[in-house]
């Protein structure tokens, strides 16, 4: 594709949350940090929601990587299961045998648990797309987190999910778990120029130093893209496509317009900004106006 044309090492606005490309936004970063400084102090419960492309499966795996080796990480990336499955997946990322009748299953995580316990391991379950968790799923859940030896829970569960996970939590059904959640963050959006910034350590990530999008097109991606991870993502990758069709290593506005035009759940508005002959006459209008003013008060 556009790689060679460019001088690219890699695609640099691939969708795959892959952690080398991780760019160490203020909402990612506090998030992270947040959540390793309250795994650390034990807390039972944590949630991280977002909406959907904010980068919530990427800081799952940041996460991954971050805890040290005293924690052994169960990842559950499907949550369309139903509580004995869910259970199975626990036990199969505990290494456990999932073919054994359910009971005998939760008896055997208990096992492990307490077993790792006495080890001095620490267990943190990390639930990707938990807003898709059934109300089943979601106390069998709670149960699993019951297991505590006197001293300390036996599992830390963080759940990543989108809005609508609060929406789900708020349901009486699910109260007792809800008021286990100790800390909850929420992913906001990036800002302009967190946008501008964000591409370009991405491309620099890629291969190229030089800058590709400048300015004035940064700021239309942004407000284009309301700021969210993927489609900035989008928009980049549909941009340096249009232009490498063209045979055209300079980035200009068509491209991106473009781009946002061909992306469903883009802002195509753009914001109004006024031109310079506008904001001068804007400008002339105030200056009469207050000299109107003045005199009628002289
Ligand atoms: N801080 C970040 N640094 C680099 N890439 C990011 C960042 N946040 C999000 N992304 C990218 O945005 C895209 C969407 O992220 P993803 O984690 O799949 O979102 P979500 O799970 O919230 O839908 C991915 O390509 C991901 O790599
Ligand atoms: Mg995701």
């Amino acid at each position: 594709m556009y790689l060679r044309f460019f001088n690219l090492q890699e695609m640099p606005f691939s969708l795959t949350p892959n952690t080398q490309f991780y760019c160490a936004l203020e909402p990612h970063n506090e998030a992270l940090k947040v959540l390793l400084s309250a795994l650390s102090m034990g807390e039972g419960f944590l949630k991280v929601t977002g909406e959907v492309g904010t980068g919530k499966t990427l800081l799952c795996r940041k996460l991954i990587n971050h805890v040290d080796d005293k924690y052994v990480v169960v990842y559950i990336a499907n949550t369309y299961l139903n509580p004995e499955e869910l259970r199975c997946a626990v036990a199969g990322e505990l290494g456990l045998d999932t073919q054994c009748p359910s009971q005998a299953v939760s008896q055997a995580i208990e096992n492990r648990l307490l077993a790792l316990s006495q080890a001095g391991k620490k267990v943190v379950m990390i639930v990707d797309e938990a807003q898709c968790l059934s109300w089943e799923a979601l106390e069998a859940l709670r149960l699993l987190t019951n297991l505590e030896t006197e001293s300390k829970k036996l599992l830390q569960v963080v759940l990543f999910g989108q809005p609508e996970l609060d929406a789900r939590l708020a349901n009486p059904r699910v109260r007792q778990l809800r008021q286990r959640i100790s800390f909850s963050y929420r992913l906001r959006p990036m800002t302009a120029v967190e946008v501008e910034y964000y591409i370009d350590h991405r491309l620099r990530r890629a291969g190229v130093e030089q800058k590709l999008f400048p300015r004035p097109l940064c700021r239309r991606i942004a407000q284009a893209s309301r700021g969210i991870p993927r489609l900035v993502n989008t928009l980049c990758h549909k941009s340096l496509l249009q232009a490498y069709g063209d045979g055209r290593s300079t980035l200009t506005k068509g491209y991106v317009k473009a781009a946002i035009a061909d992306t469903d759940d883009c802002n195509s508005a753009k914001a109004w900004r006024p031109g310079w002959p506008t904001a001068l006459a804007i400008l002339v209008m105030l200056l009469v106006a207050a000299i109107w003013l003045w005199r009628q008060v002289l």
